[in-house]
């Protein structure tokens, strides 16, 4: 599985981020209400202290104490609450109050007055926050109060929305900016892409450094060094390509003409039909050394790139066809060249092109028999050769273009490799190569087709090549 390093960072940052969120927000909101009962506890005692003062100054009028009316007012007007209170004595008979109010159950012993006891209990169905408060240790006189909970239930309901949402705000923008943050964190690696996959297959210039996180650094270094070992890789390849080239055709010279001098004093016919042997192995080696040198020097990665000018299709084909001449002669077939076409200028590297045209004119001589007839015609930014030999069979069409593909039965020598440069050649001048039978149903039909030259084609030809 293919591991993503943004997905891995957001889950890592937001993972612990909302893992966190949510005992947070709970403590907070706990927090939020332990808060809020001590201060309603604390309103609470206020009103027993009240009342207790109240109860200190009052007369007992029939074991009942008269409490000043505004007094109970402000203990039991209450716009949210049910608010209940009792006095009792120290007898714990009630002396003023509703009575509604029980004792606290844990009511402590050691209490010294004035320490208030906070309980809970149950009124008519309803939960109440109560406490009680008295003046002595011996509970000489003793004050209950209680309320309902509902203004704290209410405030409670608050809390979760002063509190909490905006945590799940402030969460969210987080999760934002984390991935706002990653991103940012990650652009120079898609620069560092975008610069890898904009460049040429040959170029083997160190990647920029400057831009780059430290982080990152490491990795680009090491990718530096694979690209100066491979370039050296390259450099030397390049070296034997072209010693080698030099290597084997000097010897291949030396030779032919050793065999050419060695022919023209040979006396005994032994030795002049071993030499005529020799003479075709030799031309054979001259040949396949020079078609796998153009091959390489054509493929993907080839050392020089294409010189592109424009050119008159009709005058360079005129003068490659013109080279063929003699040897048209020397094998009795009939070469033609025909001009033609408006517009005869296309954006070529003319020594490449040339190339491709000398194997498409010697497959045509070497391949149709004696008084055959060829023609080398040019067109609306085409170029074709067309002979009436034997032709190529239709399924063999494609094949005929790979490398070292060679038709059964010619009886012709060959490396296959001929029409494979050629169609190189025509792809590197973004063209196309195609063969198909001649119009008169004999013989084969081989047609170059140039693109419209804009200016854009020849950079990005020249781009390809670089
Ligand atoms: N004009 C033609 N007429 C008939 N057959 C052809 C013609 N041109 C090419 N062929 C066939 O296509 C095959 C491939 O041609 P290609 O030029 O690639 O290789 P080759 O001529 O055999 O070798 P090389 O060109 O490397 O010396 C040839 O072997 C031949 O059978
Ligand atoms: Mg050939």
């Amino acid at each position: 599985m293919i591991k993503s390093l943004r997905k891995t960072l957001l889950l890592w940052l937001l993972g612990p981020l909302l893992a966190l969120f949510i005992p947070g927000t709970m403590l907070v909101y706990l927090l939020g209400l332990h808060a809020l009962e001590v201060a309603y506890d604390r309103a609470l005692y206020e009103s027993a202290i009240d009342l207790l003062k109240a109860a200190q100054g009052a007369t007992l009028v029939q074991d009942r104490l008269r409490l000043p009316r505004a007094i109970r007012d402000i203990v039991l007007s209450d716009p949210y609450d049910n608010v209940y209170f009792s006095i009792l004595d120290a007898h714990g008979t009630l002396i003023a109050g509703d009575g509604l109010l029980t004792l606290p159950a844990l009511d402590s012993d050691n209490n010294s007055g004035n320490t208030p006891t906070y309980y809970d209990l149950v009124i008519d169905g309803k939960e109440v926050r109560a406490l009680s408060l008295s003046v002595d240790a011996d509970h000489s006189l003793r004050v209950l109060v209680g309320e309902t909970r509902h203004k704290r239930e209410m405030l409670a309901s608050d809390v979760v929305s002063d509190f909490v949402l905006p945590q799940v705000a402030i969460i969210l923008l987080a999760a934002a900016l984390v991935m706002w943050g990653v991103g940012r964190g990650l652009a120079p690696l898609e620069g560092l892409r975008l610069a890898l996959a904009h460049r040429s297959h040959q170029d083997m210039r160190p990647l920029e450094t400057a831009a780059v996180p430290i982080e990152v650094l490491p990795l680009l270094r090491e990718i530096n060094s694979l690209l100066t070992r491979l370039s050296s890789v390259f450099e030397s390849q390049k070296h034997f390509i072209g010693d080698a080239a030099h290597q084997l055709r000097t010897p291949l010279a030396g030779l032919a003409a050793q065999i050419d001098l060695a022919r023209s004093q040979a006396n005994l016919p032994q030795t002049a039909h071993a030499l005529e042997q020799i003479k075709g192995v030799s031309d054979r080696l001259n040949h396949v050394v020079n078609q796998l040198l153009s091959l390489a020097r054509n493929d993907a990665g080839a050392d020089r790139a294409p010189v592109m000018t424009p050119l008159d299709l009709n005058d360079f084909a005129r003068g490659i066809t013109l080279e063929w001449v003699e040897r048209a002669l020397e094998r009795g077939i009939d070469l033609g060249f025909e001009s033609g076409g408006h517009e005869t200028r296309v954006m070529a590297d003319a020594q490449r092109l040339g190339e491709a045209l000398d194997n498409l004119i010697d497959n045509a001589l070497k391949y149709c028999p004696r008084t055959s007839v060829v023609t080398v015609r040019v067109g609306e930014r085409t170029l074709s050769v067309e002979d009436n030999g034997p032709g190529i069979p239709p399924q063999e069409r494609a094949r005929i273009f790979e490398r070292f593909y060679r038709l059964l039965g010619s009886g012709k020598d060959g490396n296959g490799l001929g029409l494979a440069i050629a169609k190189k050649i025509v792809e590197m001048h973004q063209g196309t190569i195609t063969v198909e039978a001649a119009p008169g149903g004999r013989g084969a039909l081989f047609l170059i087709r140039f693109p419209a030259a804009t200016p854009a084609m020849v950079g990005s030809a020249a781009e390809i090549w670089k």
